[in-house]
């Protein structure tokens, strides 16, 4: 799906929203994703973290396992929002092993991240762009 076809700001809004649902009393950071299905549906994450700080869970993989535990595999792009206490001032990219985990499940050439700092204020880029020749074995 070309960028211009994508509902943005539902997406942007909807990662807002998990911005609440964040649990990160270790490291305050918030973080809130909402993932694109091939179908149309939307799936959405937060942070979880834990006080043996390894167990710890990051928005976007949150919300890949909420997607693919729903028989979801497919998908079109993901907006992630974040910043410390829940304020957003910066963009929140994601980290290595997220995008290891949609190339999982996400076509490099195509796949789209929004990350965002306001409905406004976002910027994109392809998986391809974020994790340049990615691990794979299937
Ligand atoms: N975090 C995410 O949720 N996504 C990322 O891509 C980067 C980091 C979380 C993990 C941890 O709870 C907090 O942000 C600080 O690293």
């Amino acid at each position: 799906m070309k960028s211009e076809n994508l509902p943005i700001e539902t997406l942007i809004q909807q990662a807002f929203c998990q911005l609440e649902r964040s649990y990160a009393p270790y490291s305050h950071f918030h973080v809130g994703a909402s993932l694109l299905g091939a179908d149309g549906r939307i799936f959405t994450g937060c942070n979880v973290e834990n006080a043996a700080y390894g167990p710890s869970n990051c928005a976007e993989r949150t919300a890949f396992f909420s997607a693919v535990s729903q028989g979801q595999r497919e998908f079109t792009a993901i907006c992630i929002v974040g910043g410390p206490g829940g304020t957003v001032e910066d963009y929140c990219p994601p980290c290595g092993v997220c995008r290891q985990v949609m190339a999982e499940f996400c076509d490099p050439d195509t796949f789209q991240i929004i990350l965002a700092k306001s409905r406004e204020d976002y910027c994109i880029f392809t998986l391809k762009e974020l994790l340049p020749m990615s691990f794979g074995l299937l």
